[in-house]
């Protein structure tokens, strides 16, 4: 049976431009190329995972506009479930704006129709939400869908996955609510900042990830750190997202943590190779 993973998250259109360099303050150079690519953390992940095999369904919600109706199309194609995904009217859809250097990636982000997935909305969806083997999450949804989620799936008997990003903070009581919690290293620092004991908060939970360097859990009190292969890099857009829709499919298929982590450093050092956060994304043949 094909693992089932349900997305509640982000849709976006990336506008990407390629320059050698960042503009320095006030500096204005010439860039290498542009070009509008499907990304947002939630549907990002939604199409790892289909990618990977998974029965993937996204919910969220697109503007009334052409982009909205370029990312829904895009979900068709890569095989994902979106008759839950509602288009909003009067605004815009979520939109990323992209600036990819030879040393790094800066994006600002516009919420648009990703600011209207709030908990109603949701509580359409229990029956898909009930029935999925993991619920995937991320942080470009409002905060208060953050927290209903974490409460309807835990009265649902739903393991939920936390990838924490953008870094926002959330009360203990919910935290404690989700099977895992994800942040890169950045977001760990700032989120879960050392315990007396030394150890991050929640670390039984946490899998961070740390870029070309793997991902590393805890077992018992030990930090065990999976290392990734290395690879010629495009693009970081989105590694983080192609990190989590596998380790999502991969959980869901039973594997154990240090294996499903191991798939998961695979698929993402994979999507690096290419630009844009979609475009890399291993099909499951890919991996074996
Ligand atoms: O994680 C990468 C994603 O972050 C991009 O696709 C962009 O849309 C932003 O949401
Ligand atoms: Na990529």
């Amino acid at each position: 049976k094909k693992p089932r993973i349900t997305v509640i998250g982000s849709i976006n259109m990336d506008l990407v431009t390629v320059a050698e360099n960042m503009p320095e303050q006030g500096e204005t150079i010439s860039g290498d190329s542009f070009k509008t690519l499907p990304g947002g953390k939630g549907a990002n992940q939604a199409v790892a995972a289909a990618r990977l095999g998974a029965e993937v369904h996204m919910i969220g919600k697109v503007g009334d506009d052409p982009f909205g109706r370029a990312l829904l199309e895009n979900f068709k194609t890569q095989g994902v479930n979106t008759d839950p995904i509602e288009t909003e009217a009067g605004t815009s859809s979520g939109l990323a704006n992209i600036i990819v250097s030879n040393h790094d990636n800066r994006i600002i982000i516009i919420a648009g129709a990703n600011g209207e997935v709030n908990p109603d909305y949701v509580n359409g969806f229990k029956k898909q939400i009930g029935a999925s083997d993991y619920v995937l999450i991320q942080f470009e949804i409002p905060k208060r869908t953050i927290e209903h989620i974490l409460d309807l799936c835990e009265t649902l008997g739903v393991p939920v996955i936390i990838n924490p990003a953008p870094a926002m903070q959330l009360d203990d009581v919910h935290w404690e609510k989700a099977a895992y919690i994800t942040p890169n290293d950045n977001e760990a620092e700032k989120l879960f900042a050392y315990d007396t004991d030394g150890l991050p908060k929640f670390h039984e939970r946490l899998i961070i990830t740390n870029g070309a360097k793997g991902a590393s859990f805890f077992r018992e009190d030990r930090m065990i750190t999976v290392p990734t292969e290395k690879v010629e890099v495009t693009d970081t857009t989105g590694a983080g997202d192609t990190f989590n829709g596998a380790l999502a499919v991969a959980l869901a298929e039973g594997k154990a943590l240090e294996e499903a982590v191991a798939f998961a450093n695979k698929a993402a050092s994979l999507s690096v190779q290419k630009l844009g956060a979609q475009s890399g994304m291993p099909k499951r043949e890919e991996m074996e």
